[in-house]
């Protein structure tokens, strides 16, 4: 597949349609971003996400097109320094099992891995979901910190928020400086919205329990003028399904019901992200995962303009016209 860009069009488009869904880095290796986040910051473009090969378990892209990126290094590998935290129930970022092979890579398992920069305190913090390297039974949220966006995090350990199951998740920084951790919990059944602790690095309370039952994935959430968003995935596995939507006035209003969001397989693939470009205009960002095992580093990614009727209603459009990028 050609990846060079032979328009000014959205990353993975040319004048003909979609076609790159897979970015190769100033190294010529494909870039590893899965389950991730595009922020701007610094003026350019930094994509982090899931990389799972061998030791490491996040990456970090720079980019100052949204096309060529810049590799700038393994945030947190198996190999991280950790410190130690109060609330931690570990701070082991390993825990190889001897005998028990890691479905993908090695070690523990790392997904859907968030930043949000605390400008205070001058220092990334990462939310993520950890895992045992063979099940997903432990369902922990974890935390790494860091002073620059591509430096080396250091760990600080995995727990259950407010003692709760914590599985697919994402992090949202609202304009009143607020930070919020959204994840699955109850074996995937309910999504919990928590308020994060001023300093982002804990959880402060349980705001709401959205959609009980509902078995949500792949929340992400993002604000347009005076409303949020947020998108989900069903529950499926590896497999895409149908995605909804769901608008509020605050991450802690109330939240109205779900409606679809693209088509039934959200154009194969699972969202992980929502990036706010000049303009009005939103990027949809999905996993269009390969798989479990060999087949996971095939995974691509998928990025879909969102557009919004009248009553503010976001859907995927197909009509690329006001998204030549300048
Ligand atoms: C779907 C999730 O969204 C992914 O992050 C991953 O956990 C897979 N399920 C595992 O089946």
């Amino acid at each position: 597949m050609d990846q060079t860009p032979t328009s000014r069009l959205l990353p993975g488009f040319t004048d003909a349609g979609q076609v790159s869904l897979s970015f190769i880095d100033d190294r010529g290796e494909t870039v590893h971003a899965h389950g991730g986040q595009i922020l701007h910051h610094d003026d350019a473009w930094w994509w982090i996400g899931e990389d799972r090969r061998g030791r490491v378990k996040v990456s970090c892209y720079r980019s100052e097109d949204l096309r060529t990126w810049d590799f700038r290094g393994h945030l947190l590998t198996l190999d991280s320094p950790t410190a130690p935290h109060p609330h931690r129930s570990s701070s082991d970022l390993r825990l190889d099992i001897p005998g028990r092979r890691a479905m993908i890579g090695q070690g523990c398992n790392i997904e859907r891995p968030k930043l949000l920069y605390h400008a205070a305190r001058r220092q990334w913090v990462m939310w993520m979901h950890w895992e045992l390297p063979d099940n997903y039974h432990e369902a922990r949220a974890a935390v790494a910190v860091c002073d620059r966006i591509d430096g080396d995090y250091t760990y600080l350990g995995s727990f259950r928020p407010l003692g709760h199951m914590s599985r697919d998740c994402t992090v949202f920084h609202d304009t009143d400086g607020s930070a919020w951790f959204i994840s699955a919990a109850r074996d995937n059944r309910d999504l919990h919205i928590y308020r994060l602790s001023p300093d982002y690095l804990d959880i402060e309370r349980l705001e709401r329990v959205l959609w009980p039952g509902g078995l949500r994935e792949a929340p992400t959430v993002f604000r347009r003028g005076d409303r949020l968003y947020m998108l989900t995935s069903g529950c499926t596995g590896w497999r895409p399904n149908q995605s909804s939507w769901a608008t509020a006035r605050s991450m802690d209003g109330g939240w109205s019901e779900r409606r679809d969001f693209g088509d039934q397989t959200t154009f194969a693939s699972q969202p992980t992200w929502v990036l706010p470009l000049p303009d009005d205009r939103f990027l949809y960002i999905g996993d269009r995962w390969g798989g479990v095992g060999r087949g996971y580093p095939a995974s691509e990614t998928v990025f879909l303009p969102i557009s919004f009727s009248e009553a503010g209603e976001p859907g995927i459009t197909a009509d690329l016209s006001p998204w030549i990028l300048s």
